[in-house]
């Protein structure tokens, strides 16, 4: 079967499918390396429409396929006859190459605001990549849960760098086999396989409109390095983080943004609290109020970057929508499997 995969910005890839074959593993036989990570159906990263041919859907979680007919999930979707399928990356957005394979040692395990670890882990040098941490700010690296095949996606929050330095801050999930692995287990010395760096959220710099930057929960990561990207090539653009928690005590650090906003000072930053105590001075309400706030004082529609989890994704772009800013200008990563 001929399946033909066609991008966001019209590009159009003609891809041989054999029978049994998944959409997903043909293009990766053809060199083509579509968004992807669980490949069982959960995660929803390979999320597609079909919109000519015939085809058959294997089992996939709850929530995981994209609206709208003819939504799929690649990882899952067998041809049963020539398919079109249209895929939400550009073109260049389609990896070329396998993802690397790497090696890390944990190098700083230190608190991150209630319930949540900095991780810092060390790249060991290879033949095929070298020393260096190579990323493009905003993208992810898969961990593999030590002597299991469980893996989950992790946010970096540095900027790549020649020492081989990856930085993430993860939330400790209540009976997550990861993170749980990760609060009581995990030691600084100890080894993990990764995968990266994967992922398209990322700045689009040719834009020349302001930005509002929407993080939940450990949702900040990619932001953090969004923003400390800004920072690093003195991106004069005008920025408005709004930082979204349940309480207060969840956010990072105050002396993280802190030291941020020093290196980009057109920086205004929105503390919102969902359940604030008493004296809290910020603002109160979740990160889609927050963001129908700063909106509503009009100028320019901005270009919104969002990450945190799904339902948060749900709220912040029907805000976004609501004040009239087009979908084009909307970025969004889901933190949450
Ligand atoms: C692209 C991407 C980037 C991500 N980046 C980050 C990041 O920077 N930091 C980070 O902490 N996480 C991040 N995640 C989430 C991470 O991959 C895991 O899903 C999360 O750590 C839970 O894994 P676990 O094995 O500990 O829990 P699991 O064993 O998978 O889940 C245990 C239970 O907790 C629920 N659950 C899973 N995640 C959450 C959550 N975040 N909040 C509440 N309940 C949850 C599950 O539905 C399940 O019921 C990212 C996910 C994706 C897809
Ligand atoms: S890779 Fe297809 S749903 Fe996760």
């Amino acid at each position: 079967m001929d399946v033909t995969i066609v991008t966001r910005d019209g590009v159009r890839l003609g891809v041989a499918c054999a029978e049994g074959q998944t959409v997903l593993a043909a293009a990766e036989e053809a060199g083509l390396y579509l968004p992807s990570m669980c490949r069982e159906g959960s995660c929803g990263m390979c999320g597609a429409h079909v919109t000519g041919g015939a085809y058959e859907m294997g089992a996939c979680a709850d929530g995981a396929l994209p609206k709208g007919e003819g939504g799929v999930l690649l990882c899952r979707c067998l041809a049963l006859s020539d398919l079109e399928v249209e895929v939400e990356v550009r073109d260049e957005q389609i990896g070329r190459h396998r993802v690397p394979e790497r090696r890390a040692v944990i190098a700083e395990l230190a608190p991150a605001g209630a319930g949540a670890l900095a991780v810092t882990l060390q790249l060991e040098a290879d033949d095929t990549h070298g020393a260096a941490a190579d990323f493009v700010p905003g993208q992810f690296f898969e961990m593999r849960l030590p002597g299991t095949e469980v893996r989950r996606a992790y946010s970096l929050a540095n900027l790549p760098n020649w020492d081989g330095r990856l930085e993430f801050i993860i939330r400790l999930v209540p009976g997550g086999r990861f993170s749980g692995w990760l609060g009581a287990e995990a030691r600084v010395g100890q080894v993990l396989e990764l995968r990266g760096p994967m992922g398209h959220f990322a700045l689009d710099e040719a834009s020349p409109r302001p930005r509002v930057l929407v993080a939940g929960g450990c949702g900040v990561a990619p932001i953090l390095s969004l923003l400390r990207h800004m920072a690093e090539f003195g991106d004069a653009t005008q920025v408005h983080l709004i930082y979204g928690a349940n309480r207060e005590a969840e956010f990072l650090p105050p002396e993280i943004l802190a030291a941020v906003k020093a290196a980009l000072p057109q920086l205004e930053v929105t503390h919102a609290v969902w359940r604030p105590e008493a004296g809290w001075s910020g603002f109160s309400g979740n990160a889609a109020e927050a963001l129908s706030a700063v909106l509503a004082q009009g100028g320019t529609m901005p270009d919104i970057y969002v990450c945190g989890p799904p339902r948060m994704l749900d709220t912040v772009a029907a805000a976004a929508l609501a004040a009239g800013v087009p979908e084009r200008q909307f970025f969004a990563e889901r933190v949450q499997s």
